[in-house]
């Protein structure tokens, strides 16, 4: 039989894990209906003219990274390589130009890109995204990059840095491309490869290479920001005030243009302590011609991605202590036959009062049990055998302590509490 493995770039995730993606769903959630966002789901697979359009063809998800297959209709479909572009599609096909505006959605999906995996980079990640269509103003952008930090913050992360910066609209961004050029081609020889290309195909991402003879001369390259016009200039300076009202520290970082074409004007990233390509751990900005790139009416619209993983990574390295909410911590061992009927009737009392517990295993020895609860991280037996059935008792025994007591088994939770134990977790 061949052994079957979760395929390259993906992974399972396990119950000692779940207690992570529940905290960081739950925690969005609540955010987003406090910032008056509704949830929206969009299909798992697009017709593959979405993403080339308006994710943009000479970026490396569509020209490398995207899972793209013919149906049996002989249909070109695409995996979801990223939410804007469906949430945008959405938004155009039920007509949401006619609510309200500007329209606040989120959504926690799935999302592909055939890339080298590696930590924190999977060819299946997750991402807990935000979009807010129908506005253009600047107060939009403070208030996404808002949601954005306090959603990290209320995670429980620390020291991380908002990169932000303007990479100017249809009207300023050519003539910085082509000052971007003139700075760039006495200096041709001396690029990586790739950046040959970018040179040709998409000079703004020179700025991002992550080569180190590259960088040097990206870090002394000309400023997006130093060439908006007076239009794009206003946006970024009322943008920077109103963070600066918020209280929210961010550094512009004149690099920093993002992977994706559909950009204009504001973008931004936020990144842990740790540097390298995988360290991100959101970004987003404002995409004013997207809707418009696929056949909506010019619609401006500004948003953000987070990815599950790499939150989840970074948790786990600030060693951020997570609810593990619902879990067992309590184990209730049995020794004998009525000891476990017994047992049940306990167990199934304390389930009935939100207190999680599991049975011992049956058939095994006491010992068996407490090591079992031990080797399950319980913090608590509760130990029911012949005598404690004739004497209507439980013994309950704290195992970080190791102290015991028995008692009447009608006082088990007042019990439970007086042993102080964070029953839900
Ligand atoms: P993105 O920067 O491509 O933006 O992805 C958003 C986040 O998803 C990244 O910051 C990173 O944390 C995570 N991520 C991306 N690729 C991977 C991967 N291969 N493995 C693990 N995590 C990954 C977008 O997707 C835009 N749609 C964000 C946006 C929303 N812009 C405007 N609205």
């Amino acid at each position: 039989m061949p052994v079957f493995k979760a395929p390259r770039g993906t992974r399972d995730i396990l119950p000692e894990e779940a207690c992570y993606w529940d905290w960081v769903t739950s925690v969005s959630k609540n955010l987003c209906r406090n910032y008056g966002y509704g949830r929206i789901e969009t299909p798992m697979f697009e017709a593959t003219g979405l993403f080339s359009r308006g994710v943009g063809e000479g970026t490396d998800i569509v020209e490398k990274e995207m899972y793209t297959f013919e149906d049996r209709g002989g249909s070109s479909l695409t995996l979801r390589p990223e939410g804007t572009a469906p949430v945008c599609r959405a938004y155009i096909e039920h007509g949401m130009a006619s609510l309200p505006q500007p329209v606040r959605v989120y959504y926690l999906a799935p999302a592909f890109r055939y890339e080298r995996p590696q930590a924190g980079r999977m060819r299946q990640h997750h991402q807990f995204g935000c979009e807010v269509i129908g506005d253009a103003s600047a107060l939009i952008d403070a208030e996404v990059i808002s949601l954005a930090w306090q959603f990290f913050e209320k995670l429980g992360l620390r020291k991380l840095t908002l990169k932000l910066n303007s990479i100017g609209c249809d009207k300023c961004r050519p003539g910085y491309i082509e000052t971007l050029k003139a700075y760039y081609e006495p200096r041709i020889e001396k690029l990586c490869d790739d950046c040959a290309v970018r040179m040709k195909k998409n000079p703004l991402r020179l700025l991002d290479c992550k080569e180190s003879a590259c960088q040097y001369m990206a870090d002394n390259a000309p400023r997006s920001a130093d060439c908006l016009c007076p239009e794009c200039l206003e946006h970024f300076n009322s943008l920077k005030g109103y963070l600066d009202l918020a209280g929210l520290e961010y550094d512009v970082t004149h690099r920093l243009v993002r992977g994706l074409d559909y950009y204009t004007r504001t973008v931004f990233e936020i990144q842990p302590e740790s540097t390298g390509s995988q360290s991100t751990i959101g970004g987003g900005g404002r995409y004013d011609r997207l809707i418009e790139q696929i056949g909506g009416r010019p619609t401006p619209a500004i948003g953000f991605a987070a990815g599950i993983e790499r939150i989840i990574l970074n948790l786990k390295d600030q060693n951020v202590c997570v609810p593990g909410t619902g879990s067992a911590r309590i184990l209730i061992a049995h020794t004998g036959e009525e000891a476990r009927s017994e047992a049940f009737s306990v167990y199934s009392a304390l389930q009935c009062s939100g207190i999680g517990a599991i049975i011992g295993a049956e058939g095994k020895s006491l010992k068996a049990q407490l090591r079992q609860a031990n080797n399950l991280d319980m913090k608590m037996v509760v130990i029911i055998g012949p005598e404690e059935m004739e004497e209507e008792a439980v013994v309950v025994r704290d195992l970080e302590t190791g102290t015991q007591k028995k008692i009447d088994r009608r006082l088990l939770a007042d019990a439970l509490s007086a042993f102080r134990i964070n029953i839900s977790g």
